[in-house]
């Protein structure tokens, strides 16, 4: 039988289907598994099951002497080397897809939150200081008919992009590689550079992945360029934006706020940042919703039973791996 580790309890019963097949065993601790704690478990493991925050580097992965696969419970799999993975032919998988319209759905709170100042008109309610209608009370932008920058236009900028229709808006996205004419036209979006998205977009939301090429790619020269009444929308991963720069826009009033779900340090918090009226917070959750934690259960178990049972997962982050094998 199969041993298989869980680094995290995960919601709803998908790992049963894992259970018929496999030895499933969870850490226990409602925690994040330090490096030291991956190493000792995973000599022992035909496949590991990973959360985003999870270090799965090189040596952790050589100690992997029986790993065949690496799922990670995210799109995003930054914590883990795939080089190492795919040199030691370690499959590694992750959630696409099923998290796209729930992720999207978060970017577009947080835009709108920000936009309309929502999190402190609800504070200003709690704290009993609303007495009465007024003209010039908590203003905030108008959304409707201003123009959306997608950063990163994969599954999930795309998805984002589809819900700007019902908001008139038009959209700008920059992506390392230009998309098909056909999805541009689908989804009325108009390829521009990183430069002009942020001189023009209104509100410019984030959606590459954190790579060596993405890490700082928004720093104190992008967020000069952004208009003064711009809201920027982090749901990707917090190193994409340098932090600091971003709290010193936000508190000299250079932009008009922010929308964070994902930190540079997370999960610290830049010390400044809960300080600031105008930056809306989350404790990154894009994908936080029943249905779709359940979805990503039920991809990352049947890409685990794939790769055991040796056929091709759907959601393969390496398929170099199943080259190589067909060919030896
Ligand atoms: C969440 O950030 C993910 O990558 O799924
Ligand atoms: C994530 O799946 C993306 O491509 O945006």
């Amino acid at each position: 039988m199969y041993s298989v580790f869980v680094t995290r309890k995960l919601p709803g019963p998908g790992l049963d289907r894992l259970r018929e097949f496999c030895e499933v065993s969870i850490f226990p601790a409602d925690r994040n598994i330090t490096k030291e704690e991956l190493l000792q478990v995973i000599p022992q493991q035909d496949a590991v099951i990973t959360m985003l925050a999870d270090p799965v580097d090189a040596d952790v992965i050589a100690a992997g002497s029986k790993l065949k696969a690496i799922a990670n419970y995210a799109v995003g799999f930054n914590n883990i080397d795939i080089a190492a993975a795919t040199r030691r032919g370690v499959a590694v998988l992750n959630t696409p897809d099923v998290l796209s319209e729930a992720t999207a759905d978060l970017a577009w709170a947080l835009l709108l939150a920000a936009a309309r100042r929502v999190v402190e008109a609800d504070g200003f309610v709690r704290s009993g200081r609303f007495t009465g209608w007024s003209p010039e009370l908590l203003l905030g932008v108008e959304v409707y008919g201003k123009t959306l920058g997608v950063v990163g236009a994969g599954r999930i900028g795309q998805a984002v992009a589809r819900r700007a229709a019902g908001f008139g808006m038009r959209i700008l996205y920059y992506n390392r590689r230009r998309l098909p004419k056909a999805v541009e036209q689908e989804l009325h979006l108009t390829y521009a550079d990183l430069a002009t998205v942020l001189q023009e977009a209104d509100f410019i939301s984030l959606h590459c992945p954190l790579t060596p090429d993405t890490r700082h790619l928004i720093g104190a020269a992008e967020l000069r360029l952004m208009k003064p009444t711009a809201i920027l929308i982090n749901t990707s991963r917090g190193p994409v934006v340098d932090e600091a720069a971003l709290v010193a826009a936000l508190k000299e009033g250079r932009i008009f706020g922010a929308g964070l779900d994902v930190f540079e340090q997370e999960p610290a918090l830049h010390p400044e940042l809960a300080r600031l009226p105008n930056v809306v917070l989350a404790p990154h959750i894009g994908s936080a919703a029943t249905e779709t934690r359940q979805r990503m259960v039920d991809l990352v178990v049947s890409g685990v039973l794939a790769v055991l049972q040796g056929s091709r997962p759907s959601n393969l982050v390496n398929p170099e791996i199943f080259e190589r094998e067909g060919s030896r």
